[in-house]
């Protein structure tokens, strides 16, 4: 599906500037063929040459220029949670690509979205797809903890590798995870080191370290967040409980796991403005501040870890009964705590963070997790 004409003026400057490099050249070579008969003309023929190349590079750079306008993106496993939250809240001058693989998301017949089925892991697929799409941006999102070696590190390696062989700046979700939630550390900065104690958080760890190595710490943005949360429809991290409720199952949650759960529209609203802050191409006018490579340009102060949780601390017990509430269900009796110190697996406990670089530079301030649940009540 290509993308559409909601696009900032793709189609019709692109055109006349085409036709007016055609026609300087056609123009030319007239003039060459006609001038060549006589050896009088040869200096008005040189003349007339150095002022069609200097047409034509005016022409070839405002149709660059153009194209760098029009603030291409792309986004990596669009048919996920976030990245559904990301296409339905991609701003007016975006022209947005995604990524898909099993999973089809729902858009609008009229949406500037152009939607690719890729397998990340598959090798030269995303180098090809960004030679293609030639994004300002590539904002990857996609993941599974089905497959933690092939759909995390693997999936994130080839996208790294590929922004970098194209020249590509890079944004990646990360998780709170990736911190050790029990060395008295919390709450965790912008700027905490890698300290996991899960297999998930591990990968995660590598993806962080193998981003940071290939493309420098100034060259990407690394996101750290915590659960993402949806109430319409339920995300899987609430559906779970909702779904054991309505079989009259017990749930168990842990009183001693601490998150800050945010919203998923919240955080694609935070992403897009931080996606314009370290990437000044994604807006209409651009930014004279850049650092620019061949194709890539952005701001290296913007580049590293950002925190970028919801302002309201939670246990997963609390998260449980805000979802038992909002489905209409007696939390009493159904909802039982435990703790996850007592666990077999090892789990991150308190992994309460600070946002110190999004409370400076972003404008959206996501919203505390019991106020979204209180508006949704009885949910399905
Ligand atoms: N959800 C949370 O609570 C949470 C918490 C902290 C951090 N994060 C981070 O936030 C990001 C987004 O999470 P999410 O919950 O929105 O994810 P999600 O709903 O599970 O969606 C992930 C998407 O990625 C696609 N994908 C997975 N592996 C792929 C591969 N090898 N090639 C191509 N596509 C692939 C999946 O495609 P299929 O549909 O084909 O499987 C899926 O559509 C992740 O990086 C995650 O680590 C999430």
């Amino acid at each position: 599906m290509p993308p559409t004409s909601g696009g900032r003026c793709r189609s019709t400057p692109k055109h006349v500037v085409t036709f007016s490099c055609e026609l300087l050249h056609y123009w030319h070579t007239v003039w060459v063929v006609f001038s060549s008969f006589s050896q009088c003309c040869l200096r008005l023929q040189v003349a007339t040459l150095l002022v069609v190349l200097f047409f034509s590079r005016t022409c070839v750079d405002s149709l660059v220029k153009m194209e760098d306008e029009a603030g291409v993106v792309l986004v990596t496993g669009a048919a996920g949670l976030l990245g559904t939250h990301m296409l339905r809240s991609c701003p007016p001058h975006i022209v947005l690509h995604g990524t898909i693989r099993n999973t089809v998301p729902f858009i609008d017949e009229t949406s500037r979205i152009a939607l690719h089925p890729c397998e990340l892991t598959e090798p030269g697929a995303f180098r090809d797809l960004l030679q293609r799409v030639r994004p300002a941006v590539v904002i990857h999102t996609a993941y599974s903890i089905k497959d933690l070696d092939r759909d995390v590190r693997c999936a994130t390696y080839s996208v790294v590798d590929a922004c970098r062989d194209v020249g590509v700046p890079l944004m990646a979700m990360s998780s709170d995870v990736v911190l050790n939630g029990d060395d008295g550390l919390a709450p965790y900065a912008d700027d905490a080191p890698c300290c996991p104690v899960s297999e998930y958080g591990q990968a995660k760890a590598d993806c962080e370290a193998y981003m940071v190595k290939s493309l420098s710490r100034e060259g990407c943005v690394i996101v750290r967040t915590s659960l993402i949360v949806s109430t319409h429809p339920l995300s899987a991290n609430c559906r779970w409980i909702a779904d054991r409720l309505h079989a009259h199952d017990t749930v168990t949650a842990f009183v001693d796991e601490l998150r800050a759960p945010i919203a998923a529209e919240d955080l694609a609203l935070m992403l897009w403005e931080l996606a314009v802050l370290f990437v000044p191409r994604c807006t209409p006018s651009g930014g004279s501040d850049v650092r620019a490579g061949p194709s890539c340009a952005f701001r290296g102060e913007y580049g590293g870890v950002w925190n970028i949780v919801g302002p309201e601390t939670i246990s997963r017990y609390t998260l449980a009964l805000l979802v038992a509430q909002c489905c209409g269900f007696d939390a009493r009796g159904t909802i039982k705590g435990a703790l996850s110190k007592d666990s077999s697996v090892k789990r991150p406990r308190d992994l309460r963070m600070t946002m110190q670089r999004a409370q400076k530079f972003l404008h959206t301030t996501p919203r505390p997790i019991g106020e979204l649940f209180w508006r949704h009540t009885s949910l399905p």
